[in-house]
This record gives structure tokens, sequence and C-alpha cells, in this order.
């Protein structure tokens, strides 16, 4: 219980194609599918868990720059480079990338082709400021769910990948925990899982319970998550209040 906490985020597009430049709008049905998962708006909710929660966390793109002057919160820059991998370049001008803007106050999103398979990755609190933000390949930003013609992969095509990306920026771990049985995602309502669950794999049973394949910090497909818990909302909202890592944003 509590406010609601409403994070402004800069979306850096990073691409060599067109296809990878991908529209306001694309960006625009990201930005919904993240105000619908954190406040459990999001149409395919199901009842299945009843720890399922609203998780009072919204998000809109900066509408003020670091600077002062109005922006869309979008920025866009053109480069040779077909992958960027997951050691940050993205982030450094001079690997021909783009600097964070201020990551006290801006959540950073850079959407820019990763390689490797690699849908996401995210920094978690603590970590240095430069590269503190998340980034995703763009066939992964966005929703089909919310228009025509955008450049999405399925079964990654409705903006879970974010959803999983920020969940980590805000300090929540895998589902299973990275490890067996006996090791934890320091989240009391989600049942111990021994490995991810891949596709949609529902009624898996590991470690002797049900495995939450629903959750977004598994690595089910898009369709098969619809769900955060009580416990990582508390989670979550422990790093953005008065005295938490990231209560400045
Ligand atoms: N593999 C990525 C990570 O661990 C993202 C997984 C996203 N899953 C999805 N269904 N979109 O951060
Ligand atoms: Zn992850
Ligand atoms: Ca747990």
């Amino acid at each position: 219980v509590g406010d609601i906490i409403t994070i402004p985020v800069v979306v850096h597009i990073v691409y060599r194609t067109s296809q990878e430049n991908i529209s306001d709008a694309q960006i625009q049905s990201q930005i919904d599918v993240l105000n619908e998962d954190f406040r459990r708006l999001n149409s395919d909710a199901d009842n299945t868990w009843s720890q399922a929660a609203d998780m009072q966390i919204e998000f809109c793109l900066a509408t003020v720059d670091p600077n002062g002057n109005a922006t869309t919160g979008i920025t866009r820059k053109s480069s040779t480079r077909t992958s960027w991998g997951t050691n940050d370049a993205v982030k450094s001008v001079s690997q021909g990338g783009v600097a964070a803007w201020n990551t006290s106050e801006y959540l950073n999103m850079w959407v820019a082709n990763i390689g490797g398979g690699i849908l996401g990755y995210a920094q978690f609190p603590g970590g240095a400021a430069s590269t503190d933000g998340v980034v995703m390949s763009p066939q992964y930003f966005g929703s089909s769910d919310k228009g025509t013609g955008f450049y999405l992969s399925a079964p990654f095509d409705k903006g879970r990948t974010t959803t999983h990306e920020v969940g980590h920026f805000l300090n929540l771990r895998h589902i299973w925990g990275d490890g067996g049985c006996g090791v934890d995602d320091f989240v009391s309502d989600t049942p111990t899982s021994d490995a991810s669950n891949g596709g949609c794999n529902i009624g898996h049973v590991s470690c002797g319970t049900v495995d939450m394949v629903q959750n977004y910090m598994d690595y089910s497909d898009d369709a098969c998550m619809n769900l955060f818990t009580n416990g990582q909302k508390a989670r979550m909202r422990a790093t953005l209040l008065p005295g938490g890592i990231r209560a400045s944003l």
C-alpha cells in the first residue's frame, strides 16, 4: 500500500538499419505495456496465483531533458555497429554509443541490437551511475498487440522483456534465484524453483511445488507471463521509497 510512484524514462535508440530505428509508436507501445504490467492492468492477468499484485509503479517518457529543455524522451543515433553485446559499449560515447542521462533522475533505456540471441540485460541497484539502466534489442521492445508494422520477433513480441529487465533494475532476481532448490530470490511469496522455465510450462513442478511460470522474472514466453507478486512489490518499492537506493527517481 502507498502512493503511485512514477518513473521518468528516456529511451536511447541506437540503430544501424532502418528496421532497428523503431518508430515512436513502437516505443510508446512498450511504455504502455510497462504501465499495464506494473499496475496489473494487463488484459492477460489471470487468477492462478493469489499473491499477484499491483506494483503501483508507473512510467512516463521524460518531458524535460537534463538541460531543462522540452524533450520527447526519445534520442536517436545512427551507428555502423551490427551488434553491441552486453559490455555496456552502447552506453559509451567513445565506443559509438549514447551516454546516460542523469541516472538519479531518469530510468535510461537503450534499444540497440545486442546480438547473440540476448533479448535484454539490466543493471541492479548499486552499480556504476554511468551504466545504470536497461538495454533491450529492438525486436523485443514494444508489443505487437498495440499496433501494426512494428519490428518485433515472436514469441518475445509482447514487451515482457522490458518488464523483466525493469524488474532487475528495481532489484528483483530471477524467480529461481539462478540456482537450485536451496537458492532463493529473496522473495517469500514466490515458490522455490530449481531452474528457469521456457515456453509456457504451466504446472511444472520443481523443489516439491508448482513453479510460478507466469511470473515476469521467469524465462517463459511473453504470452505466458502475467504477474509480479506482493513480495516482489515490497522489494521493488523499497528501492524507490525514501531511504531506498533509487529514491531519487
Ligand atoms: N534473458 C533476459 C534476462 O535474463 C530476458 C528474458 C526475458 N523473457 C521474456 N519472456 N521476454 O534478463
Ligand atoms: Zn533476467
Ligand atoms: Ca521465493
